[in-house]
Formats: C-alpha cells, structure tokens, sequence
C-alpha cells in the first residue's frame, strides 16, 4: 500500500497575505496551498512569490503537507515561480490549467534542470476543458522517480468560466466530470481533492457538498476560509463507526476457521477479502490522521 497522507483540508491562503500566511500555522487544515495565481492580483505578483519563498522556507508548520501554486505555464511569471518555489522545498508544487501529460512532463523537466529536490511533488489543477477530456493521458504521467504527479485539484470555478457550465446545488453539470478525475486518478494513485465552495458563510450547503465529494470518491476539499476547516475534517475522517466495523471485518479474516476464504460472514453481512482490503485502508487513514493531529 502506498504511503496513506491525509488530505481531508486544503485551504488556499493568499501569497499576498502575510496575516494568512502567519494563521496557516495554528489551522488544523492537513495542507495549504500558498497561491501566487488567482488569489493575487497582477500588482501583486513579485510581494507574493517573495513571501511565500520566505514563509515555507521558514516552516513552522508542523506535519501540514505545503504546497506552492504557480501562476500558469504560459505567463510572465512562470518561470520565476518554479524557481523560487525549487528553493522553498515545499512537499509540492501545484501546476494551474494542466491540459496534457506533456504540459507535467515540460513542468517535472525544468525543475530537474533547476536541480530541484527530487522529492518535490507535482500537483495539477483539473480546470480546462481539454484536461477533461484528456484526464486519462494527466494521469498517465503521473509515475516518476523525480516529480511524481500524486495529486489532482478540481478547479471547478474556472470550469465554469470556461465552460458556462452553472454551479449550483447538487452541481449536476460537473457530476461527469468529477468522475471522470476520480476514475483517472484513482487508476493511477493520484488522489483527488474537490474544488472550493464560495458561499463560505452557508454552512449547511458547504457539508452538503462536502458529503457529495466524499460520496463521489474524493479524499478531501480544497477551501477558501477558516471557518470550513472543522466540518471538512469532520466529513471526510472515517466515523468511529466505521473504524470498528473496519477492524471486525480484519479480526474476522484473521480467524484460523477463515484463512484461504474470499467470502465470510460477518455480523449477518457477507463480506469480501475487498472488504478487508478497505478496512485496512480505513484504519491506516484513521491512524494517520491521528498521528497528523498529535504533530501540529
Ligand atoms: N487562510 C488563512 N487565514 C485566513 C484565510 C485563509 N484563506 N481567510 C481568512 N483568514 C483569516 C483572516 O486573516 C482573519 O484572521 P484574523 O482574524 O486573525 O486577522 C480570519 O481568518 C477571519 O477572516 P474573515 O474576516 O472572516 O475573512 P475576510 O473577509 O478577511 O476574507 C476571503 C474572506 C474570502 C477574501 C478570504 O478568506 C480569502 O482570501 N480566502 C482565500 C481566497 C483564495 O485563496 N482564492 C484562490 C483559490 S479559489
Ligand atoms: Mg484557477
């Protein structure tokens, strides 16, 4: 089994915002997105990268996973993110508007020639219309010893924009497209975390489409506000109920009368070596999420 990280809460924090970059640290999100790109303005660029270079090289954040979104492949500040972003050392760095295995390849190739930490991930925000289309081809590149891709972003407000496709409640205009990343990720080990919710106040539709994504197959949100933290968290940990079921399903294959069997019973329910496949997954991610919390 790969190495289980949590990642439940993504909140995005303003490069340009020293106050957020400070409160980052005492936030019980599992990672942050320090944003040189939408969250800045143009004027603002240059004062973002430097901070935000600053800041992670610092730390101070406890086990958060950290990680640094670049301004677009094809804009004037590209190549200057990449390169303070190679000497930050964050865990990754998130690519915008990723639309083909090649647009990760170019990415992982240029911080190889920056001699980049090897270790430094790669993340792609899915917010194109062609990386709908050709999310299969994203993740395809996502295996390499230098850079591997291991996380994709649903950018669902600028598939709106580019789409015209409405975000509304129930968000039935993106449901296959939601999919089809999960299907594509999940196929080659990425994980994927779902797109923002802007109404940040209405607490009852942000659960709402917390328990949708989770529903949907994701690992987690990514969010614009504090105050989304708790609940996210809360939706995408496994319930205790969960954790103990997870663990009679392993003590119940673990039985001397079980050993060799594909299907059992237990508790009245038929269950399946896959069954305990999951449950193992539900107890490693609990166990790391309780290892996060004791750290930060
Ligand atoms: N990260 C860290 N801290 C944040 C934060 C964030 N994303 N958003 C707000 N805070 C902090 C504020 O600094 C403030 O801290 P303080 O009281 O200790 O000074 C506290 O949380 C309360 O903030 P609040 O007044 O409720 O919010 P606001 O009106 O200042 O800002 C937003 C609202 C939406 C503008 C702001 O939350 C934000 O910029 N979010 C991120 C947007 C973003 O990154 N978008 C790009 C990706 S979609
Ligand atoms: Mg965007």
């Amino acid at each position: 089994m790969a190495t289980i990280r949590p990642r439940r809460s993504v909140l995005y924090m303003p490069g340009s915002k020293q106050r957020a970059l400070e409160k980052g640290k005492e936030l019980a999100t599992d990672a942050i997105i320090f944003d040189l790109e939408d969250a800045v303005a143009p004027d603002m660029k240059e004062i973002a990268r430097d901070q935000v270079l600053d800041a992670v090289s610092a730390g101070g954040y406890g086990n958060r996973e950290l990680v640094i979104r670049s301004n677009g492949i094809d804009t004037p500040w590209f190549k200057d993110d990449l390169a303070a972003a190679a000497k930050a050392k964050p865990n990754a760095i998130l690519i915008p508007k990723v639309s083909s295995g090649q647009d990760v390849q170019n990415v992982r190739n240029q911080l190889k020639n920056l001699n980049a930490d090897k270790s430094i991930e790669l993340w792609a925000m899915m917010e194109t219309p062609l990386a709908m289309l050709k999310a299969l081809e994203i993740a395809e590149s996502a295996a390499d010893e230098s850079h591997p891709l291991t996380v994709f972003i649903m950018g669902t407000n600028d598939l709106a924009k580019e789409t015209g496709a409405a975000i509304k409640p129930g968000r039935e205009a993106m449901l296959s497209w939601l999919s089809t990343c999960v299907a594509a990720g999940r196929a080659f080990g990425i994980d994927i975390i779902d797109g923002v919710y802007n109404d940040f106040k209405n607490e009852a539709g942000f659960k709402t489409e917390c328990e949708q994504g989770s529903n949907l197959g994701m690992d987690g949100k990514t969010l614009i506000h504090p105050g989304q933290i708790a609940p996210c968290n809360e939706v995408f940990s496994p319930s205790n109920e969960a954790i103990e079921w997870a663990k009679t399903i392993i003590e119940a294959f673990e039985q001397p009368e079980n050993q060799g069997k594909g299907a059992i019973t237990v508790e009245g329910k038929m269950v399946e070596l896959l069954h305990a496949e999951m449950a193992k997954r539900t107890v490693a991610i609990s166990e790391a999420i309780e290892r996060l919390k004791s750290a930060t």
